[in-house]
């Protein structure tokens, strides 16, 4: 049984995709035995706890500095002993200590094809902004292994999904999750549980 942790920040859509893969068989031999959060109020929290799953926030300003938060995140990371962490809309930059302690062993989805429109300041609604500013007629959703730097990490999976005239980014951002991001996420996980993709 693959043991997976999943880090949010937000609406959980993507949390949502692989609890409903487990459910459903399309992703087997996988247990989410934690879902962790920096906002307590994220609805991601609440999605988890529908389904019986352990469910913790982490919040930054209930620790006294960054240093006691990050020992705080890893420490609700370890205690579950997880094969694999995925970053599913988790919008706060790792601790280097956890990207170290669990190398090759961490898995992101960003919602543009790296290596565009990612990096620094690239995350969420402004991904997508960027790509209609830039007038991009094809965008799409990364799976990868996280490492040291933002975006940077070994590309496991993409797919590409169609700009379309009159998009909004809200219109784009849901077009991306429902054609690309909802998909290859369980499916990079299903691999994982299954040996397809093997992790370091
Ligand atoms: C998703 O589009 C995800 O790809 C993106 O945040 C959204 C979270 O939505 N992640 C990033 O931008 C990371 N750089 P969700 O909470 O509904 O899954």
């Amino acid at each position: 049984m693959l043991r997976i942790v999943t880090l949010v920040s937000g609406g959980g859509t993507n949390l949502q995709a692989i609890i409903d893969g487990i459910e459903n068989g399309s992703i087997e031999n996988t247990e989410i035995v934690r879902v962790i959060s920096n906002k307590a109020d994220a609805y991601a929290l609440e999605r988890a706890k529908k389904h019986g799953i352990d469910a913790k926030a982490v919040v930054r300003k209930e620790y006294p500095d960054k240093e006691a938060f990050h020992e705080a995140l890893i420490s609700a990371v370890d205690e579950v002993k997880p094969d694999l962490v995925v970053l599913a809309g988790f919008l706060v930059v790792l601790p280097l200590k956890m990207i170290e302690k669990y190398r090759g062993r961490i898995i992101n989805i960003h919602p543009s094809l790296i290596p565009s429109f990612c990096g620094n300041g690239f995350y969420g609604l402004k991904v997508h902004e960027a790509a209609l500013a830039r007038g991009v007629k094809v965008t799409g959703a990364t799976v990868h292994f996280v490492d040291e730097g933002t975006d940077t990490g070994p590309i496991i999976r993409q797919k590409a999904v169609e700009v379309q005239e009159g998009d909004t980014p809200e219109i784009l951002q849901k077009r991306v999750m429902e054609q690309a991001e909802w998909i290859i996420l369980p499916g990079v996980i299903n691999d994982i549980a299954c040996g397809k993709i093997s992790l370091s």
